[in-house]
């Protein structure tokens, strides 16, 4: 059992995942939130939204009596040693990084800490752009409560790469820690933290220390990266289908085997979507515009992503001649699979392409119709079967890559649909196996 005591403020998936890793690792740990209905229902071992493993891993830490959830912030800061920031950091109306829960966390923090005399540290976990760690949060602290950054309360940044799916993993098993430190004494705690979390998982695991500026920016970084290889390797399918023959699954398979590379990320297909890439990427771009800088290359990268949902439409309307009051069926909603999120999901781009063209469309996903349903309402109609969805459909659309999709067999289209004519949006169907008996139009791949 470790002495420190630990709050995080947010339950989402890094407020909630990590909530329940500390307390499963021995630490007592406080979530707060704003919503009496969340903090009950995690109090009752059930998660507020879907997360491979996660509900297990509530009741375990439930189990510990190391975990619970709190209403408000107060109780949670004046029990703990250590505040971690775990809000939402969204997309603005203009793209840029809209730091209001920021701002309000530290604000309220600050109040609390106004009567307390005991050294608190406050960890950034939310992905910030450069400079929010220490002007907004720590400074908004200072003024609130009157204390001194640095003396009375420590400040940290510690970036989260966990991606959704397999957040508990990634929370466990983490490939490095980086720790954003305003001075040595905030990064020792944080290290100290760690040394118990992680013992031996350390040994394959750096522990990098740097400025908190430079913290937020690994984030950026990061995510810009993975992004960039999405795109490139879509950009690229683009030329392979300049090229009969030529394959771009194939392609990328070479290039990934250089050392320098690695293969992953290289998946080229309908592009990227979710909670964190293209939020991620446009605030970055928005940030280094506001400084004087203009982004081009991410710029590209935003601009390829969005233009390859409409290619995958485009590739349909070629061989429909036109998608006009046609029935289209869209297979997969969620922006990849094993999670029912919608955020930023490319069926909202390709579903919006195809409205516009006026065509007619019917989408099925195993999990995310509900959470479809809130963006799209009644635009587009829902399939409880993918059968139902290919039933008299003039072509289909294949967007995320759910096992039930990739076990259709050529049949299963030919039967169901009017012309058996679908473009794999995912590269999951074997073109050798389909292409003498439907039309398939795979991407990168003519
Ligand atoms: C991502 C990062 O992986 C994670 O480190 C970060 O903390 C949050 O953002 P996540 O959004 O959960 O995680 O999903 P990820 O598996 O990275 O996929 C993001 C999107 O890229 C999905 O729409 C996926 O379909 C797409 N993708 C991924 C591709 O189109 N091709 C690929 O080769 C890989």
């Amino acid at each position: 059992m470790s002495e420190t005591k630990i709050a995080i403020h947010g339950t989402g998936f890094i407020g909630l995942v990590s909530g329940c890793c500390f307390a499963i690792k021995g630490f007592k740990t406080i979530n707060s939130t704003y919503d009496q209905i969340k903090c009950d229902q995690i109090n009752k071992g059930e998660t507020p939204f879907y997360e491979n493993g996660l509900e297990e891993l509530l009741r375990e830490a439930l189990a510990t009596k190391n975990f619970k959830c709190v209403v408000g912030r107060k109780y949670a800061v004046l029990n703990s040693d250590v505040s971690m920031i775990a809000v939402g950091t969204p997309m603005g109306k203009d793209y840029s990084i809209n730091l209001t829960f920021i701002e309000k966390i530290a604000e309220e923090i600050g109040q609390i800490l106004q009567n307390h005399n005991q050294y608190h540290l406050i960890v950034v976990r939310s992905t910030v752009v450069p400079g929010t760690t220490r002007n907004l949060v720590g400074k908004r602290i200072e003024k609130l409560s009157g204390k001194k950054m640095g003396e009375d309360f420590g400040l940290c940044m510690q970036p989260e790469f966990l991606a959704e799916g397999r957040s508990i993993l990634d929370t466990l098993e983490p490939d490095r820690i980086i720790i954003g430190e305003l001075d040595k004494k905030s990064g020792d705690i944080l290290q100290k933290i760690y040394g118990v979390f992680y013992e031996d998982h350390l040994n394959n695991c750096p522990i990098l220390r740097m400025n908190l500026e430079s913290a937020e920016l690994v984030k950026y970084g990061n995510n810009c990266l993975l992004a960039t290889k999405i795109s490139y390797a879509n950009e690229m399918s683009r030329i392979a289908e300049l090229v009969p023959g030529v394959d771009i699954v194939q392609v990328m398979r070479g290039v990934g085997l250089d050392y320098r590379i690695n293969e992953k990320f290289l998946r080229a297909g309908v592009g990227f979507g979710g909670s964190c890439f293209p939020k991620d990427v446009n605030a970055i771009i928005s940030f280094a515009r506001a400084h004087g800088y203009d982004a081009r290359l991410l710029r590209a990268i935003m601009e390829i992503n969005e233009d390859q949902a409409k290619h995958t439409v485009d590739l349909l309307e070629n061989e429909l001649k036109e998608v006009k009051n046609k029935k289209i069926a869209l297979l997969g909603l969620a922006f990849k699979p094993g999670t029912n999120d919608m955020r930023f999901a490319p069926s909202i781009r390709i579903i919006d392409y195809l409205l516009e063209k006026g065509a007619q469309i019917i989408g099925w996903d195993p999990v995310a119709e509900e959470e479809a349903f809130k963006i799209m309402k009644n635009s587009i109609l829902y399939a409880d079967k993918i059968e139902e969805a290919l039933l008299d459909a003039d072509g289909a659309i294949i967007v995320t890559e759910w096992d039930e999709i990739s076990q259709l067999q050529p049949n299963d289209f030919k039967k169901s649909m009017k012309t058996p004519i679908v473009v794999d949006g995912r590269r999951i169907l074997d073109p050798t196996k389909f292409q003498d008996e439907i039309t398939l139009l795979s991407i990168g791949k003519r």
